[in-house]
């Protein structure tokens, strides 16, 4: 049995992490460490476990694994003191704030000899899982373009608190583009086999504001042009200020016939052939909205992440897949800053 620590206990451990680990049979939660001790309480006094006053005497504390559930300025820190400890770790995303941070997160895996998973729970929903396999087969011949949406109403309704830490640039580091971009960055890599070769961004504060009135000091909306390693080209827009119901979705064109995921509100998966249609009812993403209507999809993070544990092998968003979403997030934001293109080659 798997001895788990979960290290910041907010919203997303609160809402999937313990959840899951406490519906895995193959572990067990065990510890909590969050600044906040009265979150931890909280966690400790619904799944079980001990609540500890730091890191450093949680990983002390005979823990396998600890999720990384910390704002983003702490996340590689945390992780590589989780894994230079020889502690697993399923870190959230955005994985770091610099691409220095990336790299030692990965080296410090393979230093310790442990596993390192980031949040990037796109790749676990089904629609998505599905429509790998119609494109690996090649039955849809090659991708030519594709277009891909995550917009919803922002972070504070997610973490109730209008000021929260998300629109705060000295916490956050990032806005939307990394919060949201990098899941959809991340799932375009995944569902082509490609990587982004070039890029070019936009990234705009067009209209959230501090309950102040002041705007946030990050980004609320942010748009990318996507050319891949084939010359399929591709449009990434993600936002916070979508006031409407949340676009979650993806089309993938491709010689022969377009797939649309996520794009219809009763078919999670729907493939337009010149034949004809087929559609597949499999599941709905993961969303903010569900935590406010007291609902839970399970992401499948914490089995993958459980399972690459106990057969010491990488899961599908392992810590260097991840690096490769997050070269393309520095690179928007470097094109964004330049006005002009990006070839990925000048980001590394
Ligand atoms: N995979 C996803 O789709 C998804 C969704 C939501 C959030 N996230 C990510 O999860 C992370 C946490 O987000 P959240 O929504 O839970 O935020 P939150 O503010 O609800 O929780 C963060 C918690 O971390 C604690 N904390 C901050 N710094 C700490 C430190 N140094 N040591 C210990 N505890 C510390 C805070 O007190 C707070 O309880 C973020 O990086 C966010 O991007 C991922």
């Amino acid at each position: 049995m798997l001895k788990i620590g979960i290290i910041g206990c907010g919203k997303i451990a609160e809402v999937r992490h313990a959840p899951e680990y406490d519906e895995n049979p193959e572990c067990e939660l065990v510890a909590y460490y969050d600044v906040n001790p009265e979150r931890s309480q909280l966690l400790a006094d619904q799944f079980g476990g001990r609540v500890y006053d730091s890191v450093e005497a949680l990983l002390a504390s005979g823990v396998d694994a600890v999720s990384v559930c910390v704002a983003n300025n702490m996340h590689a820190a945390v992780s590589v003191q989780a894994l230079d400890a020889g502690v697993h770790v399923l870190c959230e995303k955005p994985m770091a704030t610099t691409p220095e941070g990336c790299r030692e997160m990965v080296d410090a895996s393979e230093r310790a000899g442990k596993r390192l998973m980031i949040g990037l729970n796109q790749r676990f929903a089904k629609a998505h899982a599905r429509a790998k396999e119609i494109l690996d087969s090649g039955e849809l011949g090659t991708v030519i373009s594709f277009r891909t949406n995550f917009c919803h109403p922002g972070p504070e309704g997610w973490t109730g608190k209008l000021d929260t830490w998300f629109f705060d640039r000295r916490i956050a580091t990032f806005g939307v583009m990394a919060d949201l971009g990098v899941h959809k960055t991340d799932l375009i890599h995944y569902l082509t086999g490609q990587s982004v070769v070039a890029t070019t961004a936009v990234l705009g504060t067009l209209d959230k504001k501090m309950p102040d009135g002041s705007p946030v000091t990050v980004d609320d909306n942010a748009f990318a042009i996507y050319t891949m390693e084939t010359g399929a080209i591709g449009t990434m827009h993600v936002s916070w200020t979508d006031y409407g119901s949340e676009d979650n979705s993806t089309r993938i064109y491709c010689t022969g016939g377009v797939l649309r995921l996520y794009d219809d509100p009763e078919y999670s998966l729907i493939v337009e052939t010149p034949d004809g249609v087929e559609r597949f009812a499999l599941d709905q993403l993961t969303s903010n909205k569900e935590q406010t209507s007291g609902g839970r999809t399970a992401t499948g993070v914490i089995d993958a992440f459980v399972e690459s544990i106990l057969t010491d092998s990488p899961s599908i968003a392992d810590g260097t897949s991840a690096v490769h979403a997050m070269d393309v997030i520095f690179a928007n934001q470097l094109s964004s800053e330049l006005g002009r293109s990006v070839r990925l080659a000048e980001e590394a």
